[in-house]
Parts: structure tokens; C-alpha cells; sequence
């Protein structure tokens, strides 16, 4: 019937909420996608959470998924369900644009940056060990494959979106090692892409100066190891105004999964008062990647629209309209476009 199928994990708080408002929005605009709705109810296997086996396969055989927040419940044995996808699926590239929000007023209104986070290894590989009592040990482990592999990934989207610059964002002069492991194969990947300019800086300093002044980082892409990159793209979402406004793109060969990075907000769960827009900007970039552009340009612009117009946006945003309100604005503009 010429549709994609689509797998969506609405997830748990908000995330039921949210995902409505993407599908009603989607209905609206006639995107020609089916989804393949999995509930991600967490199961125990070997003593460890785990991802049910119907999940793992409608996204297996989709290759494309939009996915709410899920919880991860505490104490020991509960892994993040959210790492364990991307790393059942080898995402190995997390890409987080970070742009300014016209008519959402933040200290900044310039902020036009892609961070691109490898996503596979480094603090987060879950090698931990207590190597005697009141000393424990938690590796950081690179490879020169995962780093070339993402350093290629954030070139060729800079290429392919227009960016000039990539800048690898390293702490090299203390992680000789490792960071030096991963800017060797960042510099090696830049000979490839002669016509995007390269140049490395300091976490610390990318930290103070994109503060201060974020308009110099506009128009590049920075790459980094994992854990930089969970801690950047939280600041530099502060910048913009927040995770409910930050989409993200988990990138890898057989699938990929786009999801929202804010958690399930279970204090306001089931209120109708969740704002769906890093959800739904989130799926625009999923829809950008099946190329689906003009599907992705339609929505963003009826989304953004009534941003900037500042009457019906959910509390979080300043306005007093419930999740339900803000889709139906949003609907109503792509009805007139
Ligand atoms: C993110 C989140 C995750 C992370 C958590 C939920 C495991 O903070 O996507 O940035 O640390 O990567
Ligand atoms: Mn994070």
C-alpha cells in the first residue's frame, strides 16, 4: 500500500501521551507510515532486565523505530533498557541537533550545533570492577574501530547537511590513551572529507565558550566519546531551552531508533500536560532519514509555528494548553497549509 511500517515503543510516563500526539499529527499530515506499536514491558533474563523478543524483532524487521522514555527501575540487575537497545542493535552513532526555538525565549538565540556522540563504548561499556575493598575500578574503553566509525558517520552528516566544520571534543591531555586513541582516528577520517574543515578542542573549553558565546559553534558538527557527549548535549539543550525541545537519532548499519532524551516524567504522567514536541522533532529527523523530507519540512513548520506564535504550548514552555491542545494546534496549521 506504498506505506513504511514503522516500529513505535511509546514507553513508559509520558510517553503514551506523547506518542498520540505524534501519531495524530502524522495522521494529519498524511504521512505514508504504518506504525508497529510495542509496549517495551522490561522482562528478567539471567538476572538482568532485558528487552522483550517481540520488540527486538518488529525492529529487527522494520529497521526504523521512534521510541518514548522508559524508566529504568532501580537496584541491582535493572540495566537502562535504553542503553540495552542501542546496543542490541549496534547504534553506534547518537546525533543531537541543538537548535535555537523561535518564540521560546532562553538568554540565547543563536544556538545552531549537531552533536554527534559515539554510542557503543567508552564509560559506557559497563565494565566495573571492585578490585579490593573501597577501591573500585570503572573502564573507559575505546577502539580505534567505533571511533573511525563515528568520526566517519559525523563527517558524512556534516557533508550531507551542509556543515562546514567538525570539531572532535576530547580531553586528550589527560585521556592520553583513549582520546588520543579516538582524535588519531578522527584526523585519519578527516583526509576522506577534504572540503569540511577539522579541528579538535578541549571539553573544558567547548563547556566555558559555548556559554558564553554559542554563536562560533554554529554551522558544525562535533564528535566525541560517549560519556562527553551525554553531559554536552544536556547543556547545550539548557542553551535552547531544554530536553523537552531536543530531538535525537540513534544511528546504526540495520536499524536506527529516534527518541525523545527526556525521561518518563512520572509526576505529571497522565495529566495531559506532557509537552510531545522533542518526540515529535525527533521523528521529524526519522523521517528526514527515510527521506521523507517533504513530510518532515510540512510538520516542523506547522510545530515551530506555534512555538513562535506562544498562545497554545504546554506549561513547560510558559503556556497554560494541555498536550491535547498544543497537537490540535499544531494539526489545525498543517490542515491550512
Ligand atoms: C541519554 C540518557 C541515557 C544516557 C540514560 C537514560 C541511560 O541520559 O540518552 O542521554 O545516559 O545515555
Ligand atoms: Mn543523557
Amino acid at each position: 500500500n506504498g506505506k513504511y511500517t514503522v516500529t513505535l515503543i511509546p514507553g513508559d510516563g509520558i510517553g503514551p501521551e506523547i506518542s498520540q500526539s505524534v501519531k495524530d499529527i502524522y495522521s494529519a499530515a498524511k504521512v505514508p507510515i504504518e506504525w508497529e506499536e510495542v509496549d517495551v514491558t522490561p522482562i528478567f533474563k539471567n538476572g538482568k532486565t532485558a528487552i522483550p523478543d517481540y520488540a527486538i524483532a518488529s525492529v529487527k524487521k522494520n529497521t526504523v523505530a521512534l521510541k518514548g522514555p522508559l524508566a529504568t527501575p532501580i537496584g541491582k540487575g535493572h540495566v537502562s533498557l535504553n542503553l540495552t537497545l542501542r546496543r542490541t542493535f549496534n547504534l553506534f552513532a547518537n546525533v543531537r541537533p541543538c537548535v535555537s526555538i523561535k518564540g521560546f525565549k532562553t538568554p540565547y538565540d543563536d544556538v545552531n550545533t549537531v552533536l554527534i556522540r559515539e554510542n557503543t563504548e567508552g564509560e559506557y561499556s559497563g565494565i566495573e570492577h571492585e578490585i579490593v575493598d573501597g577501591v573500585v575500578q570503572s573502564i573507559k574503553l575505546i577502539t580505534h574501530e567505533a571511533s573511525e566509525r563515528v568520526a566517519r558517520y559525523a563527517f558524512f552528516y556534516a557533508r550531507s547537511t551542509g556543515r562546514k566544520r567538525v570539531t572532535a571534543v576530547h580531553k586528550a591531555n589527560i585521556m592520553k590513551m583513549s582520546d588520543g586513541m579516538f582524535l588519531s582516528a578522527c584526523r585519519q577520517v578527516s583526509k576522506d572529507f577534504p572540503e569540511i574543515q577539522y579541528d579538535e578542542d578541549l571539553l573544558d573549553r567547548v563547556c566555558l565558550h559555548i556559554t558564553q558565546n554559542p554563536a562560533p559553534y554554529a554551522d558544525r558538527v562535533m564528535v566525541m566519546p560517549n560519556l562527553y557527549g551525554d553531559i554536552l548535549s544536556d547543556m547545550c539543550a539548557g542553551l535552547i531551552g531544554g530536553l523537552g525541545l531536543t530531538p535525537s537519532g540513534n544511528i546504526g548499519r540495520d536499524a536506527s531508533i529516534f527518541e525523545a532524551v527526556h525521561g518518563s516524567a512520572p509526576d505529571i504522567a497522565g495529566k495531559g500536560l506532557a509537552n510531545p514536541t522533542a518526540l515529535l522533532l525527533s521523528s521529524l529527523m526519522m523521517l528526514r532519514h527515510m527521506n521523507l523530507n517533504e513530510y518532515a519540512d510540512k510538520i516542523e513548520k506547522a510545530a515551530l509555528g506555534t512555538i513562535a506564535e506562544g498562545k497554545t504550548i504546554t506549561g513547560d514552555l510558559g503556556g497554560k494548553s494541555s498536550t491535547k491542545e498544543y497537537t490540535a494546534a499544531i494539526v489545525d496549521k498543517i490542515l491550512k497549509a
